[in-house]
């Protein structure tokens, strides 16, 4: 997919002040500083647009961006925390991420970055399952893979396909990223191009739009 053009459109405290849900939208989530807003700049081709900093927290609102004159959305969200949690402690997800996971209805696929660096965090693991109940499409992206050999990264991807696997019956979708080379943009953006196509008609409904 070619990027024409991309614009910051709004930040939102909240759900109710998301921009109308009246077209495809495709979310970056993950802990504090796993490099959810140097991708998104990767991706659209724009060092500055989404702000990245080297301390966790640096997003704090929900970000949306119109990609190619508006006919899809990138947003970028805060990370969830970095303190572990089990599964019987989900709702330290902050609210605004739940809420807005759970009841965006223009949300085709959630990106969910992990570090390539790291083992599995019970974090991640818990919001994947959390996911995988609440039925919200999700994707995995393995980021920072230039801060590892091809050696150490073939590993650690096949440690967390195991542990995967100890609670999924298959492996989701996952990419390799890397904001620094670009390694990623290609597969990402084409994803988001089939899943547009696979959207067809649906926003284009009027019925779709008025919520
Ligand atoms: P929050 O908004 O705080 O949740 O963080 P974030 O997930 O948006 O991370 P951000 O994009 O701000 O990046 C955090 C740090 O990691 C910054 O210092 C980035 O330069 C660095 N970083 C992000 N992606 C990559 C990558 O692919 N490779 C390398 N080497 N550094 C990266
Ligand atoms: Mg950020």
């Amino acid at each position: 997919m070619i990027i024409k053009d991309v614009a910051f459109l709004k930040s939102s405290q909240q759900l109710k002040q998301c921009p109308e849900p009246d077209r495809p939208e495709y979310a970056f989530i993950g802990r504090s500083n796993v490099g959810k807003s140097s991708l998104i700049n990767m991706l659209v081709g724009r060092n500055k647009l989404a702000k990245v900093s080297g301390k966790p927290g640096k997003t704090q609102l929900i970000n949306h961006f119109e990609v190619n004159q508006g006919e899809w959305y990138l947003v970028d969200l805060p990370g969830y925390g970095y303190a572990k949690v089990s599964k019987s402690q989900r709702q330290e997800f902050q609210g605004l991420i739940t809420d807005y996971v759970s009841k965006r209805k223009n949300l085709v696929n959630l990106f969910v970055l992990v570090d390539a660096r790291h083992d599995p965090q019970k974090i991640d693991l818990a919001f994947m399952e959390w996911l995988g109940e609440t039925e919200i499409p999700f994707s995995i992206v393995f980021t920072k893979i230039d801060k590892l050999s091809s050696s150490k990264l073939q590993k650690s991807l096949m440690t967390y396909r195991k542990v995967m696997l100890f609670e999924w019956e298959e492996m989701p979708i996952s990419f390799r990223s890397s904001a620094t080379s670009g390694v990623g943009r290609e597969e990402i953006l084409g994803y988001i191009s089939s899943l547009n196509e696979q959207m067809g008609d649906y926003f284009k409904a009027p019925s779709n739009g008025d919520a």
